[in-house]
């Protein structure tokens, strides 16, 4: 990169201002901050030279030319966060695909596919209910018309956020150019403590993995607090603790399975009225795909067997399901061959993260590059990677780029 070129820590630095909240940042997709964050990206790309164009699920994509034609090697991340995020969890990803592009112009390297870096739209399902809602409508795994139909807690359509003040960027061209990539490789924080526990810099992920999402709903008798005795009461948040301590239980039993409550809501939520109605959302995550289904299993069928020993209705529905995806073995070389070429070391690590490359391997070969998260905090304010480590992210991105870029044109047909 030139001397005088932005780090990618200040540009990250900038990018964190738009939904900074005392307790993080809340960049919900299509909210004012999410639109001033692809605002401010495709005006980095921009002044790269880059072609900007954006589709309908809201993915902004920014182009760099290849000497051929061929369907681009693809690179990014999410600028979405949680209601309660950091500045990297994403954005890092997102901003380091420009970066990377940059160091390659500053390098003069040309590549034979053309580079395209990405920012996906809505990845962390913090406002509609499905998460990887961009890059999952690019691959064909959900449909458009299926996401545009979802609503977020105020009833507002996806469809409708998107075509409002905060939704498709004014000024920046529809493309409706399905092609798969040729390649896809994402950068990421790691949000776990293993890189910086192990002492290593560099992450070259083995699989990341699969996801469950199931929406409950419990309903039991609002009443008096004071005046039903215990034994009459039909309370939906007892019953729905109980289901919470069970899925812990569950969990626990079996290595290598997470379960989470993350979001609850408690109505009438009145000191002094038992509660009726509780929702809630279960997480369920694990590498081991056969395992997360019989665990996923287990779960539907403890809520079931607590509500009706209580006597209360319980409605279960798996709003996601996202299977367990193990990233490209020659990918992963390329990876490799890149991290040598730095002198680094790298760690074979898998994901438990969520990311928008697992929805990209459904029509490309995917790999993913970790940097180490400080004490492995992630979907917090106070998450941390240090600047140098922010850098050495993405000088790995650019050479595994070129990497794959000659990988794959070793493979085309010669032009002669
Ligand atoms: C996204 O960050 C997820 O793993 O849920
Ligand atoms: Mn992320
Ligand atoms: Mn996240």
């Amino acid at each position: 990169m030139s001397e005088a070129a932005e780090s990618i820590t200040s540009g990250l630095r900038t990018l964190a201002q738009f939904g900074a909240t005392p307790a993080g940042i809340d960049r919900r997709l299509f909210s004012p901050a999410d639109y001033a964050a692809r605002e401010l990206y495709v005006a980095w790309a921009r002044a790269d030279g880059r072609t900007v164009t954006q589709d309908r699920a809201g993915n902004v994509f920014a182009r760099r030319t290849g000497r051929s034609d061929q369907a681009p090697i693809v690179t990014g991340s999410h600028l979405d966060t949680v209601p309660t995020g950091g500045p990297y969890d994403g954005a890092y990803g997102a901003a380091a695909g420009l970066w990377a592009l940059r160091e390659l112009d500053s390098a003069d390297v040309e590549t034979e596919f053309p580079l395209e870096a990405v920012a996906w739209a809505g990845e962390e399902g913090s406002r509609f209910p499905l998460g990887c809602l961009g890059s999952s409508a690019f691959a064909g795994l959900n449909d458009l018309a299926s996401i545009e139909a979802l609503r977020d807690d105020d009833g507002v359509s996806f469809a409708e956020a998107r075509d409002g003040a905060s939704g498709l960027l004014r000024g920046v061209p529809l493309r409706d150019d399905t092609r798969a990539p040729s390649a896809y490789v994402e950068l990421h924080i790691e949000q776990g403590p293993v890189l910086e526990h192990r002492g290593i810099r560099l992450g070259n992920v083995t699989a990341i993995a699969g996801q469950r999402r199931y929406d409950v709903e419990i309903t039991g008798e609002s009443g008096h607090a004071g005046t039903v005795p215990m034994a009459l009461r039909r309370d939906a948040l007892a019953a729905a603790a109980e289901i919470v301590l069970a899925l812990e239980t569950e969990a626990s039993a079996h290595e290598g399975v997470v379960l989470t409550v993350g979001r609850l809501v408690v109505e009438p939520n009145q000191t002094n009225v038992i509660p009726g109605r509780v929702t809630f959302r279960i997480d369920a995550r694990s590498i081991d795909e056969t395992l997360l289904t019989r665990v996923g299993e287990r779960v539907v069928d403890h809520a079931r067997h607590v509500a009706a020993k209580r006597g209360v209705a319980a409605r279960i529905e798996q709003i996601e399901r996202r299977a367990a995806v193990a990233m490209d073995p020659h990918m992963r070389e390329a990876l490799s061959e890149a991290f040598a070429g730095l002198g680094e070391r790298a760690l074979d690590i898998p994901s438990g993260a969520g990311h928008d490359a697992m929805c990209v391997a459904a029509v490309a070969p995917v790999a993913m590059i970790f940097v180490p998260s400080a004490a492995g905090r992630s979907h917090v304010g106070d998450e941390y990677t240090s600047p140098a480590e922010l850098d050495l992210g993405v000088e790995a991105l650019a050479r595994a780029l070129v990497a794959i870029d000659r990988r794959l044109a070793k493979a085309l047909p010669s032009r002669s």
